[in-house]
């Protein structure tokens, strides 16, 4: 019994390690335009599962595929967009924008993220914060100083995550989605 405990642990350990290489091969790059629909997938599922208790139902369960792919693909020539690749799958994704335009209403702020979405059997396993790292360390280059995100206030586990990665609540706004009205949070990071 003490035996099979010890390999238990042991196995427990080498999955552990095994993750953790895993994890270390995930690779940031640009998106590329096939790439879309694989980001809608992950957009699309990560809704599902984040915001099931959330959003209403009807919104989530009507979300339309099509739409979102043609929404990407102008995002795509528009703003920061990357991916998070492992085993040349994507696994995640996220965009930004280095300057103001998406919240005007907020005076000294000089860049967002505006949207980062990990596969949802990968989460809690770094690839967020890679990504989060990523738009930052490219903001620091170009000389920014203050990034900001937005966040459903229901939204508990990004919350935390928001958080951890050195972020405070400085704004809050109501948001309508479908036609529903939902509070959102505003995250700023000195940078
Ligand atoms: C939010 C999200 C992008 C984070 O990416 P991730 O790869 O899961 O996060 P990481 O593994 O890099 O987590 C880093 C830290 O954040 C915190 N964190 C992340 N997910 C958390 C959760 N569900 N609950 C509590 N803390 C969490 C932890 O402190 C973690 O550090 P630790 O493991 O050392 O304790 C991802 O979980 C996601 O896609 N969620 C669903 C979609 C979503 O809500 N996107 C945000 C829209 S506003």
């Amino acid at each position: 019994m003490g035996l099979h405990c010890t390999n238990d642990k042991n196995n427990v350990r080498i999955n552990e390690i095994n993750s953790e290489k895993k994890m270390n091969e995930v690779k940031i790059r640009n998106v590329k335009k096939e790439d879309i629909p694989k980001v809608v997938d992950i957009q699309i599922n990560g809704w599902i599962t984040a915001y099931k208790e959330i959003i209403d139902k009807d919104y989530l369960n009507n979300m339309s595929k099509e739409e979102k792919i043609k929404k990407r693909e102008k995002d795509y020539n528009q703003t920061g967009f990357i991916v998070a690749e492992l085993n040349n799958e994507i696994v995640g994704f996220c965009r930004y924008i280095n300057d103001n335009t998406h919240t005007k209403e907020i005076k000294g702020i000089d860049c967002e993220l505006l949207a980062i979405y990990v596969k949802s059997d990968l989460k809690n396993k770094g690839i967020g914060t890679k990504l989060f790292n990523h738009v930052k360390t490219e903001f620091i280059k170009q000389g920014k100083h203050n990034m900001i995100l937005w966040c459903l206030k229901d939204n508990t586990p990004s919350k935390k995550f928001y958080t951890k990665m050195g972020g405070t609540i400085i704004n809050e706004r109501p948001i309508k989605i479908g036609n529903k009205e939902y509070q959102e949070v505003c995250f700023l990071y000195k940078i």
